[in-house]
């Protein structure tokens, strides 16, 4: 096993009826901003019950985060920060709308470089991600999730999108100080969404398990047990007798924060190509998050599979239960079952299920290497000679 530090400080209040919880966790004296997205809340109750439990709070909102939420959006809450003196900053939504806040939250405190290229100390926060400028400082932040999926309200990642170009950071100090997860809350979610959201968390539990073995037991086990759970309950959130099951939406729920709140990649390899060609995908033509994982992942399996074979071997016995066969025939078979099961989740698992060819992945690997993103992978040796040989493989 790697060396590792674990810290995970957000507290959670997990089960129905706990969004009350914020009205304690959330200081009384804080000038709290209330961020969501384009109004799910305001349909669905959550709204009502989230300003219900703020009555004795003073509290202000902004709205409008789109899905993959963009740079322009989320600076225009910084006019509001200023004029009221937001202190605190309070998420309900889904990924996009706590990714947001947490940029919110740090750009709202960003110094900037005093080194900066013209030397003037101005402050960009765009730089945040595009040049990676450490964060320092940001504004406390608590969230209130109605989307399991990306483990946003949980860990320090935020991805932001600009012009195209979807970036990231990372940083402790955007972590939410507190998450609610009341499963309830996702019975207004599309067929759609839970889709997508079934498969981010299992490919966020893929990306740091199927890499190479260092004998991390307990984050191999850890991992195999959130896939099985998700492989077996996923199907249930979308079929016409299980789907409003309230004990299926549970274990969904916590399943997605588990996948991606730190626990299971410490200690061991983590690999996150297929997230980094997928942010391509979404940048380039909007696809969903979850959607350019599900075409990447089972190309990437194919092409990494000598790479990847010890671990492929280890998740087609203890995940999908594959003893028969030769080597190659069992991976093969684990790869096309979770082909299936992207399948059974309703999400595309090819370029050309999204009418895109190969005339579209030039634009692709233009983009990866304009970023950076050259040498990808647990080994960093994914060139980009072989995201692309990936994204062929995904046609
Ligand atoms: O905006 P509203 O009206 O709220 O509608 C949203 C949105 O249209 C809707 N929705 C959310 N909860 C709902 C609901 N509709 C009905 N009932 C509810 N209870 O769902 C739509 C999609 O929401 P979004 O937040 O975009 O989805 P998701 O949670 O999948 O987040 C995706 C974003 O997270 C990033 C992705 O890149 C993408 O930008 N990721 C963040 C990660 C992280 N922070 O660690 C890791 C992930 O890999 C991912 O990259
Ligand atoms: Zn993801």
């Amino acid at each position: 096993m790697l060396n590792f530090n674990f810290k995970n400080p957000t507290s959670i209040h997990f089960g129905e009826g706990q969004i009350q919880a914020i009205s304690t966790e959330i200081p009384l004296n804080a000038r709290v901003l209330l961020v969501y997205g384009g109004g799910s809340i305001k349909s669905n109750g959550v709204y009502q019950q989230v300003t219900d439990a703020l009555k004795e709070h003073t509290w202000f909102e902004f709205s409008g985060i789109e899905p993959n939420p963009s740079y322009d959006t989320l600076m225009k809450a910084q006019d509001i920060i200023k004029a009221e003196n937001i202190d605190y900053l309070l998420a309900v939504g889904g990924g996009s709308v706590v990714d947001g806040v947490k940029f919110i939250a740090a750009a709202a405190l960003y110094q900037g470089d005093a080194n900066n290229e013209d030397g003037s100390g101005e402050s960009d926060p765009w730089d945040i991600l595009a040049k990676q400028q450490p964060v320092t400082k940001a504004l406390p932040i608590g969230a209130v999730l109605t989307l399991p999926a990306t483990g946003s309200e949980s860990n320090g990642n935020s991805v932001v999108t600009r012009d195209g170009t979807k970036l990231s950071f990372s940083s402790n100090l955007v972590r939410p100080l507190f998450a609610v997860l009341d499963p309830t809350v996702t019975l207004t979610l599309s067929d759609r969404q839970i889709g997508n959201g079934v498969v981010d968390a299992f490919i966020h539990i893929i990306e740091q398990y199927l890499t190479y073995s260092v004998n991390g037991k307990v984050q191999d086990r850890f991992s195999e047990g959130l896939l099985q759970t998700l492989i077996e309950e996923g199907p249930k959130a979308l079929a016409a007798d299980t789907k409003d099951d309230l004990e299926v939406r549970a274990n969904i729920m916590w399943s997605a924060t588990m996948a991606l709140n730190g626990l299971i990649g410490a200690g061991v390899p983590q690999d996150w190509s297929t997230h980094i060609i997928g942010h391509e995908l979404t940048g380039a033509f909007g696809i969903d998050h979850a959607r350019t994982l599900s075409i990447v992942l089972p190309a990437l399996m194919k092409v990494r599979r000598e790479q990847k074979r010890e671990k492929l071997l280890q998740y087609a016995s203890r995940v999908w239960q594959v003893t028969e066969g030769d080597d190659d025939t069992r991976i093969d078979q684990a790869i096309r079952l979770t082909e299936e099961f992207f399948e059974k989740m309703q999400v595309p698992t090819r370029l050309s299920d999204i009418d895109l060819g190969s005339k579209d992945i030039d634009l692709l690997v233009e983009r990866l290497e304009q970023h950076g993103m050259t040498a990808l992978g647990e080994q960093g040796d994914i060139s980009l000679a072989i995201s692309r040989e990936i994204l062929t493989q995904a046609l």
